[in-house]
């Protein structure tokens, strides 16, 4: 509805904007500022500082070559491209144009972004199944859409009939994150492969992020959909080297799309970015390139948080039930000790025992009743965390 113009809403912030909220990790990071002293189970950072290789890669690219501080071409380094999809035709057996198919982005984020406001219109809807990547619901409402929710199993598994049953003729995509982003599971190949079936047979697109794909406990890599010929057209893949390298400040990730798509995708890069930033493209290169120990060491590291971490929440099994995660670096962990919500608790958590987490309701359905703790910290400071969780609930 066009809002009419009065000298009040002259001046206040658009339509749009005003329909999302900041991000709960966000809000509890601004409430632990003021508490002070907290310990973090809350955002997803792993503690690994970037590896020496990337970042005398990127000195050296500075010092000797000035095109490494001024815009690469919009769709990203060539060499970038090349690179990224030889490890995706090594790693996924999916075959990309780096010339048409690829676009290097500000980290996932931008790339997701980018992605949902190219293909999401007005009044469409999302199937989100859920709880979800809490912001992708941001990003659909932003573009005008509807976030649709269809909760995963008690397992965080998809449940494929509830989602075939969320298929209405307003359905324009389904957002994915595998290994997933809060719940920690990894999804099976065959029921990826059926929701791209679901998406060929009802004209929708997949929108998959694998942010995590590096991470999953016990080895092996999901599939990509995209290494299937007739899912080229449906699926949108979204990549980010923020964790697999430690390069979170850094904001580097992709976006891998049929050239139709892409060429629309790249419309909103260039309208928001320009380019990835050219020293972080560098930094992306010299990654994807240089010894993968520190990616070997990284999973090792991270196997054994997980494993402290379960570890510590079975001993708060009377507070506490999860399903043991299979990926990325996050649980999500059902409290027994009260009906509040997630958000009151998270706050009352942080506020008396000064542990970050963050309130399972901001992943959508599904989420409430939970809290996503991250082990993406070193052990010192899981043990703390959870010797003040202890000492706080008993
Ligand atoms: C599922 C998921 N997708 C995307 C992102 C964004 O990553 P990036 O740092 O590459 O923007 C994150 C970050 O936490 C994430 O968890």
């Amino acid at each position: 509805m066009q809002e009419h113009l009065t000298p009040q809403n002259l001046l206040s912030s658009s339509r749009r904007v005003r329909a999302i909220s900041p991000s709960a990790t966000k809000q509890m990071a601004i409430i632990a500022a003021r508490v002070g002293g907290c310990v973090s189970l809350g955002q997803g950072v792993p503690s690994f500082i970037t590896p020496p290789h990337i970042i005398e890669a990127v000195t050296h690219a500075l010092k000797n070559d000035v095109g490494s501080g001024q815009y690469s071409l919009q769709t990203g380094m060539t060499a970038l491209r090349q690179c990224i999809a030889r490890r995706f035709l090594e790693e996924k057996k999916v075959s990309v144009d780096p010339e048409s198919e690829i676009c290097v982005t500000v980290g996932g984020m931008e790339a997701l972004l980018a992605t949902v406001m190219t293909v999401v219109d007005e009044g469409n809807q999302v199937i989100l199944p859920s709880p979800t990547y809490a912001s992708y619901t941001e990003q659909v409402v932003l573009a005008g859409g509807t976030p649709v929710y269809v909760p995963l199993t008690d397992k965080w598994e998809l449940g494929l009939k509830a989602i075939t049953e969320a298929i209405t003729p307003r359905t324009k995509a389904l957002m994915l994150c595998n290994p997933g982003n809060p719940t920690g599971t990894v999804f099976s190949d065959e029921q990826v492969l059926a929701i791209c079936e679901l998406a060929v047979a009802h004209g929708f697109v997949v929108i998959i992020d694998e942010a995590y794909d590096y991470m999953v406990y016990g080895g092996g890599m999901p599939v990509n959909p995209l290494s299937v010929e007739r899912f080229r057209d449906n699926v949108i893949s979204i990549s980010s080297l923020s964790k697999k390298y430690a390069l979170t400040g850094w904001r580097v990730g992709w976006v891998i799309a049929a050239a139709r798509w892409m060429e629309q995708i790249m419309k909103v890069h260039d309208a928001a970015t320009i380019c990835a930033p050219t020293p972080s493209q560098i930094a992306a290169l010299a990654a994807m390139e240089g010894d993968q120990q520190c990616v070997r060491d990284m999973c090792i590291e991270l196997t054994k948080r997980r494993a402290l971490c379960c570890k510590r929440l079975d001993r708060l099994s009377d507070y506490f039930s999860y399903v043991p995660p299979r990926g990325a670096f996050y649980v999500m962990s059902k409290y027994r000790f009260t009906d509040d919500n997630s958000k009151e608790v998270a706050i009352r958590l942080l506020e008396e025992a000064k542990v970050i987490t963050i309130p399972g309701g901001a992943f959508g359905l599904g989420g409430e009743g939970h809290l996503r703790l991250s082990f993406g910290g070193e052990e010192k400071v899981i043990d703390e965390a959870f010797d003040r969780i202890e000492r706080w609930l008993r």
